[in-house]
């Protein structure tokens, strides 16, 4: 058998793991949850959750994988032979799967306006005209599909060239240039007239618009924004070196999304209230701001193709993610089964998340439990795979491994304190599984 693959260094993980962590979560789908659940309570419950539940779980999945050193579905299966807890892993396959088909729609979006943007469609529009142009653009069904196809393709050509040459070396300079472009965007944005209002709404908890659908929404947007709940945390910690701390690279991990969905806050609510656009829009929401802001700036259309070009990026690295974990169960290592996988199950993804694509258009009309086609899948996932997922993990951990290997595996390459450790063992084993549980027994209304 051929030796497994590793990342080539320390920082490779940490970028890795942090570039599937980073991405459209951060970015696009916490301005429009926040802004449609009344702001600062929400920011507030989903940093409560992603201390309490996130942080934990991503450390969760780090001790699997790199105690089994296998994929999603085989590290279960090593851990807990014979029983059926590979389930989990299998079930973070199908969520991956079902993620990708809408996540790509949103990158097929960034796509689209990276090519409107260079091409100079987008010079000097109001903000009305940007809200109109994009509109248009999204309910077009060809360019969506196209466009998503694109996003997808590159996904597809990075997973099938492997860990190591794929994901691991543009990360390094692309996720810092991303914080720098942010912090100017913020700049811009927190300055511009009548920006105070939007700050407020971020950081100003109204617990009045708190209800059960808000507080689920918060748990989901931590467990999405950390990747964790599908294993994919488990696949990448497995090609982890025995030398690196898995504390340090959790903590830093979450410290830095942290501050992305920070800097995404006060970089599109200022802007929302200064132009007097709606917090409420939904998942078009980023795309209505953004190049309203970027108007307001010096050479504003170059820094915004720039900034697409790294949003792009961290959306990709996050779909690499996604797509790796389910090729790299199926292939189990092998470089030639690696890459049919790759083409065979993007090519899938791609065919099922044409209808997410065309809930903006053609399909818009067509509603199920009161959600698009979009909507569903995101909520889906988001709201019902990853918590059941997060919830598995946190039920396996201390049912299936024992506490002090854990601990001889969490101390590798750290200091961590037993004080430390006894605390994140009691979040896993206890806190974990109630709150999830309450949660979504709150939103059923059983409680
Ligand atoms: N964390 C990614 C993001 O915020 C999404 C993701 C979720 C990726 C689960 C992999 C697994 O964009």
């Amino acid at each position: 058998m051929s030796q497994r693959e590793q990342w080539s260094s320390k920082l490779g993980f940490i970028l890795a793991a942090a570039g599937s962590a980073i991405g459209l979560g951060a970015i696009w789908k916490f301005p429009y949850t926040a802004g449609q659940n009344g702001g600062g309570a929400f920011f507030l419950i989903f940093i409560l959750f992603t201390l309490l539940l996130g942080l934990p779980l991503l450390l969760a999945e780090f001790s699997i994988g790199r105690t089994a050193q296998s994929n999603a579905v085989d590290s279960y299966k090593k851990i807990a032979p014979g029983t059926k807890w590979h389930w989990v892993g299998i079930l973070g396959m199908v969520t991956s799967f079902i993620l990708l088909s809408f996540y790509s729609v949103i990158g097929g979006w960034i796509v689209a306006y990276l090519f409107k943007a260079v091409t100079g469609e987008m010079n000097g529009l109001s903000s009305e005209q940007y809200g109109e142009l994009f509109g248009a653009t999204i309910s077009n069904p060809g360019l969506s599909i196209l466009v998503q196809f694109i996003f997808i393709l590159m996904t597809i050509l990075v997973v099938a060239k492997g860990v190591q040459d794929g994901i691991e070396r543009a990360s390094k300079i692309m996720m810092p240039a991303l914080f720098v472009l942010f912090i100017i965007l913020v700049i811009r944005a927190v300055t511009l007239d009548g920006a105070m209002e939007g700050i407020t709404f971020l950081l100003q908890p109204d617990f009045s618009k708190v209800t059960s659908q808000t507080i689920l929404e918060a748990m989901g947007q931590s467990f999405f924004t950390l990747s964790v709940g599908v294993s994919v945390m488990v696949t990448y910690s497995s090609y982890l070196p025995k030398d690196q701390s898995l504390p340090r690279s959790a903590g830093s991990i979450v410290a830095m999304n942290l501050f992305i969905v920070l800097l995404a806050g006060l970089a599109v609510f200022p802007a929302v209230f200064a132009f007097g656009l709606e917090p409420g829009a939904g998942p078009v929401l980023l795309f209505n701001v953004l190049p309203t802001i970027f108007n307001q700036l010096p050479f504003g259309m170059l820094f915004f193709i720039a900034f697409l070009v790294l949003f792009l990026f961290a959306a990709l690295t996050s779909a690499f993610s996604m797509l790796e974990i389910i090729v790299s169960a199926i292939s189990k290592g092998e470089p030639a089964q690696r890459k049919k996988w790759s083409w065979i199950v993007g090519l899938a993804i791609f065919v099922f998340g044409i209808p997410s694509a065309l809930s903006y258009g053609v399909l818009a009309d067509v509603i199920i439990f009161g959600k698009t086609i979009f909507d569903l899948a995101d909520f889906t996932v988001s709201n019902v795979l990853l918590p059941i997922g997060s919830l598995l993990i946190a039920i396996f951990i201390p049912l299936k491994m024992k506490k002090t290997a854990l601990y001889e595996e969490l101390k590798r390459g750290s200091s961590l304190k037993r004080g430390l450790f006894e605390t994140w063992y009691f979040l896993i084993r206890f806190v974990a599984p109630i709150l999830i549980i309450a949660v979504m027994l709150d939103v059923l209304g059983i409680i």
